[in-house]
This record gives structure tokens, sequence and C-alpha cells, in this order.
């Protein structure tokens, strides 16, 4: 496995890639966990070379945010990868990826507005910016996102459409913890009262698909009423939206529907969600 850490080099060995072969991306912030590697491993599955890139994105952070914690243990990450069988690390560093300020920058609209968009307001720029950059650097056939960032998935295709990216983007199933807690390189933030209580949203999440529900409101409640249950949790947002689209709905009526969780956990936010079609809620 090569590791690059320049835009020039990755692009060097991507262009060794016989043209014959399927380029598979991964893009990552490091601090790599099990859903993580299940993206290597799909990778691995459907492409003849597979990419990680790993890159603490600056600009998809607000002022107040984890930039600076966030955690970082690039030699483990570098094993790990190369357990997965990874062909390729990119693992610039800031300057690399901006090495001027930036006056160009990808703003997706519409489903930007609600969820994380609305609490972290330019977190999807951010992210649509560097991934519209890895994609440019690496050329892949096919990426690889985790569908614990649902709205992520949503913007990244729905930028590779308008802006005719030639990438198939491939969402993944969501890795869970033994007790369900999504697998986030966050959750190392939570103390063992708050890693506790946080298998709560997962909990919620799921105890929706056993109730014969029709309505957003009734769904939201429901799961607000759950989550407040635990005293470390303070909701940021609950919401039963239609999927991929992200409009508000008031029925269930056979669209796909995501039921979105934002909560906090001391000063640590976790993100879950379930996608349901409408049999599984009746
Ligand atoms: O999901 C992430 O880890 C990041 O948002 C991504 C896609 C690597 C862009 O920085």
């Amino acid at each position: 496995m090569k590791i690059v850490t320049t835009v020039c080099e990755a692009r060097k060995y991507r262009a060794e890639v016989p043209s014959t072969c399927t380029v598979g991306l991964v893009p990552t912030m490091g601090y790599l966990h099990q859903g993580h590697l299940s993206l290597i491993q799909r990778a691995r599955e459907e492409c003849d070379f597979v990419v990680l890139s790993i890159f603490v994105n600056p600009t998809q952070f607000g002022e107040n945010e984890d930039f600076e914690r966030y955690p970082r243990d690039f030699e483990r990450d570098a094993q790990l990868a190369e357990d997965a069988e990874g062909d390729l690390i990119f693992h610039p560093s800031v300057e690399e990826m901006y090495p001027r300020p930036l006056l160009t920058t990808v703003q997706i609209n519409k489903i930007t507005e609600r969820l994380c968009g609305a609490s972290r307001p330019g977190h999807f720029t951010g992210v649509a910016t560097v991934v519209s950059k890895l994609f440019h650097i690496v050329t892949p056939d096919r990426a690889y996102f985790g569908l614990k960032d649902a709205q992520q998935v949503a913007v990244i295709e729905q930028m590779v459409q308008d802006l005719h990216f030639p990438v198939t983007i491939v969402p993944c199933e969501i890795v869970r913890e033994e007790d369900g807690l999504a697998m986030s390189s966050r959750n190392v933030y939570l103390n063992a009262e708050e890693r506790q209580q946080a298998t709560i949203l997962y909990q919620a999440l799921q105890a929706v698909t056993r109730k014969g529900f029709r309505s957003a409101d009734e769904i939201n409640r429901f799961v607000r009423e759950k989550i407040n249950t635990q005293p470390l949790a303070r909701i940021d947002y609950v919401e039963t939206l239609a999927y991929p689209s992200l409009e508000p709905i008031e029925q269930i009526s056979g669209e796909r529907v995501i039921v979105a969780v934002a909560v906090r956990f001391g000063n640590t936010r976790l993100i879950d969600n379930i996608i349901l079609q409408d049999r599984r809620i009746s």
C-alpha cells in the first residue's frame, strides 16, 4: 500500500492504474473504525484499485466545533487500511488541500436547509467542496459513503448529478456497536455514563419500526419522548422527512422516509437515523 501526501503524487499513482481497472474511493477524516473498514471492504470487493483519503477537513467545521480536538492517529489508520488491503492512502495537509484562500466553493441548496445543514451552517458547503476536490484528484469510478451521514449522502448524490461527476455513489449501511450505537470517530469523546445513555438513539429509532405510526409528528413526538428519558441527552433535532429529497412530510405514504436525530451528550454531538419504506413502519 502506498501513502502519498501531495495532489501531484496522488494524480501520478492514479494515472498508473490501467484504464480497464475500476477505482474506488473511500473519503474519510481518519481515526478509522469498523464503519470505515466496512466501506474499504466493500470497495475492495467491487473495485480493482482502492484509494482511501484521510483528511480532517477544516472547512466543514464551524468556529466553535471540534476541528482542533477531532481524534487523529495516522499510524494506526495506515495499519488498518493496509490490513483491509487498501492500495493507496491520500493523506494531504491542510496547506496542500487549501494552498490559498478559497474563492470557489460548492454549495448545494434546499436539501441542506434542514437537519445538520440547519444546525451547522456552512457544513455541507465544506463537505461538498472537499469531496469535489477529492473527486477531481482521484477521479474514482465509485465512491463509498456511510449512511450514518444520510444527509451527506443525499447532498453528494445531488452534487454528482447536478455537476455531472462521472462517479457512482455507493451508500453503505450503518455499522453499529453491539448495543446499537452507530460507530463514529466521535464516540471516543463520550464518558462512561454518556456512552451508556447514548444507546437510547438506536433504541428510539428501532422502536419506531415496531409501531404503526402514520404521521411524521407522531414519530417525532415518540422519538423525542424516548430520548428525553435519558437525563444527559440534549436533543438538537428529531425530524421525519422524505428521503433523499429531505422535504417535510405529514403522512407516511409509501415513500422512502428518514427518521433522523442529532443529540448532544455533554460536548459530544451524535447523529443517527433509520430509513424506512412504508411497509416497515406498519
Ligand atoms: O464523512 C466524512 O468523514 C467527511 O464528511 C468526508 C466525506 C470525508 C468529507 O470530509
